[in-house]
């Protein structure tokens, strides 16, 4: 059963100038649903991610969140909405501290609430509140995705929009972040998952849908993919 549907994507359609990354496409996520797009390089998954969090314009198609059509609502507004976007590779602010970089996250809500929310954060990751005085660039690739995360958690999202968390660790570092992931899917949060790590992906994820050229061609549980012959020869190199 598919609970009740948060984010809905209908016939989605989006161009580049004349290139068409995104074609018909329609995919939902449930309330406090782990849902996970995997597809090849160039399939257009990020693309995908920027047209929910608004800084990519549909050429075609609906996207409602919460019942409400948000197609052609500016992103600043889809972020009040609670649609976060943790953006591919990383892009935490260098040079400043991991704990403003944290407060930047929340940057939509009160005082109070970052107060609040920074301490349910440092709960979760005690790696950054060790280092939270620590410029974020010094931190280790696995440490910076990890506070993209913690970053993204502290606007409260109603659903977050993880873009290939993966990209770039080490496989240790991959497990840290994806039981990350899998905890905060377990505290409630509604996760929709960009990985070409379709492994990976389709192991923590309820949902799954696999993109090829801009083109949704399979959906299913993400155990039901697993063991899909074309996704197993196309995908998990098995
Ligand atoms: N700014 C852009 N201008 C023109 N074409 C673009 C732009 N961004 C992406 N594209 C094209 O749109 C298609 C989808 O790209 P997108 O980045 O969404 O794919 P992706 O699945 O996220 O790939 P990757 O796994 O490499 O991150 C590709 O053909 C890409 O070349
Ligand atoms: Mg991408």
């Amino acid at each position: 059963m598919i609970a009740r549907p948060l984010l809905q994507v209908t016939r989605l359609g989006c161009h580049y100038g004349p290139i068409q990354a995104l074609d018909d496409v329609s995919l939902t996520v449930g309330d406090g649903e782990l849902v996970a797009l995997v597809g090849a390089n160039g399939a257009g998954k990020t693309t995908l991610l920027r047209a929910v969090s608004g800084v990519q314009p549909a050429s075609a198609g609906a996207i409602l969140f919460d019942g409400v059509d948000i197609t052609t609502l500016a992103a600043e507004r889809r972020v009040r909405l609670g649609i976060i976007q943790v953006p591919e590779g990383r892009q935490v602010l260098g040079p400043m501290t991991v704990e403003d970089n944290l407060t930047l996250g929340g940057y939509s809500r009160t005082r109070a609430e970052v107060a609040d929310t920074l301490e349910q954060v440092y709960a979760m990751f005690p790696v950054l509140k060790e280092r939270r005085g620590q410029a974020a660039g010094i931190l280790s690739g696995g440490q910076q995705q990890m506070l993209a995360i913690a970053r993204g958690l502290m606007a409260r999202p109603r659903i977050l929009l993880l873009d290939e968390p993966s990209m770039g660790l080490s496989p240790i570092l991959v497990d840290e972040v994806f039981e990350k992931v899998a905890a905060q899917k377990a505290q409630g949060t509604t996760i929709f998952l960009v990985e070409q790590n379709a492994f990976l992906a389709l192991s923590v994820a309820d949902r799954a849908y696999v993109l090829e050229a801009g083109k949704v061609i399979l959906s299913d549980t993400g155990e039901a993919l697993k063991t899909n012959e074309k996704v197993k020869a196309a995908y998990l190199g098995l």
